[in-house]
């Protein structure tokens, strides 16, 4: 077992580079079951939810060859189009070989995801979205069998909600149905803007990705090709929260600001200063954040991953903030670990109410998520003496060289490994 040790006080100052969004270079991972042969993708982060998912696809029959921030995959002619159990329970993003399965095979068993305990999450979107394309499901001992008897046929679907994951599955199954897929209130974030990028240098022909409507024209086949991930908006943002608590100044390098509009609106709110470039944004924290209220939305509105980061900020305001979860039933599990450090956050329903108090204190506290995790590390670098956080698996999931890269911002963290 391995946890971090945080010591407060120090200002986070300099500049820091953030690798692939995490959320894209899985997907371009599942794309490639799309083609057989030989694709690159570069800009990877070094986290364990990459490795789990180069993992996933070793079972269904795809080799992929780390070399630092490159992989190449090489995809064999015949896929084996299952995935185990055990792997899909670490990570909800395995369901996405469902659509790129059943495109490239016809059939796909494919375990029922688990992933972050966030509350109750269904994928019925994926499902009923497959199903409009000719895919048919049955759950047997917790696996679901699907299958596409007559091949994948194009259709147009509406979203009743706009699932990242489902515009994703139905992207992979779109590209090589036969004829048109449209997909109404699909999700808009960069990472489904990348996955088409990726999607069409294979050959596939996408519209709209980015916007509302996504139109798909079905080809019959793609070849393989070489990408560089968009950069990681949610390291980035969990950087900048970092100068925002510690009063510090932090330049975050090779990324997208424009990405982050939502959140930097909201650091500005709370009193934080910011330039940016093409790639860079530097943000400077103010003495004491000011209270602010917002509501986590879907892309452009404020990223729900990026909530845990921003309570911690908020909960050494000089007065009460409230934010409306919308995307999560139940994002709260890191709320009890905050207030143990002596913050005074408070649940009622969706919304999480925070009074400022005037100091955090260090203790031991458990990174129940990705997001929970950096949260209680950004919250434990403003408290007063030391935060060890446990279970820091979690934070390694998502975060390429956390302790390395905050430890460059003069950052007090390091990593240790415990007896159980
Ligand atoms: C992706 C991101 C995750 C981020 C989320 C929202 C990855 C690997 N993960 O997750 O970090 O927090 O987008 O930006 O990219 N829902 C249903 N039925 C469905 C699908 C989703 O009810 O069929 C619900 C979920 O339970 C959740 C909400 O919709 O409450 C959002 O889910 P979705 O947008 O699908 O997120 P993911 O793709 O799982």
């Amino acid at each position: 077992m391995e946890q971090f040790v945080v010591e407060g006080g120090a200002r986070l100052e300099g500049s820091v580079s953030v690798l692939g969004a995490k959320n894209a270079v899985l997907k371009h991972l599942v794309a490639t079951l799309l083609a057989p042969g030989t694709h690159h993708i570069t800009n990877v982060p070094g986290i364990l939810d990459v490795e789990i998912m180069g993992q996933v696809l070793a079972h269904i029959g795809v080799e992929c060859t780390f070399d630092g921030s490159a992989v190449t995959i090489e995809v064999p002619d015949d896929l084996v189009p299952e995935t185990p159990i055990d792997l899909v329970r670490r990570m909800r993003a395995s369901i996405l070989v469902l659509g790129a399965l059943l495109a490239r095979t016809g059939v796909a068993r494919v375990a029922l995801p688990g992933g972050d305990d966030f509350g109750s999450r269904p994928i019925d979107i994926h499902l009923e979205g497959l199903e409009a394309m000719g895919a048919e499901f049955e759950l047997v001992h917790g696996v679901l069998h699907a299958s596409a008897p007559d091949g994948l046929t194009g259709a147009e679907v509406f979203f009743e909600f706009p699932s990242v994951g489902a515009t994703e599955n139905l992207l992979l199954a779109g590209v090589m149905a036969k004829g048109t897929t449209r997909i109404g209130n699909a999700a808009r974030e960069p990472e489904i803007e990348d996955l088409s990028a990726f999607l069409s240098s294979m050959g596939a022909s996408i519209e709209g990705a980015g916007t509302s409507t996504i139109t798909i024209e079905g080809v019959p086949s793609l070849s393989p090709a070489v990408h560089r991930a968009v950069p990681d908006r949610l390291a980035a943002g969990t950087y900048l929260v970092g100068a925002a608590i510690t009063g510090g100044e932090v330049t975050v390098r090779d990324c997208v600001p424009d990405h982050l509009r939502m959140e930097l609106r909201k650091l500005a709110d709370a009193g934080c200063e910011w330039d940016a470039g093409d790639d860079w944004v530097t943000v400077r924290g103010p003495e004491r954040a000011t209270p602010v209220d917002f509501a986590t939305l879907p892309y452009p509105g404020f990223h729900t991953d990026m909530h845990p980061q921003m309570v911690a900020l908020l909960s050494g305001a000089s007065g009460t903030s409230v934010i409306t979860e919308n995307i999560y039933s139940a994002r709260f599990r890191y709320v009890g670990e905050l207030n143990r450090m002596g913050a005074d956050v408070q649940i009622e329903g969706q919304h999480v109410i925070i009074r400022g108090v005037d100091r955090l204190s260090g203790c031991p506290v458990d990174a129940c998520d990705i997001r929970a995790g950096a949260a209680l590390v950004l919250a434990g670098m403003a408290a007063d003496g030391y935060t060890t956080v446990v279970n820091v698996e979690h934070i390694d999931r998502g975060y390429d060289n956390f302790v390395e890269k905050l430890s460059g911002l003069g950052g007090q963290i390091r990593r240790e490994v415990v007896d159980n």
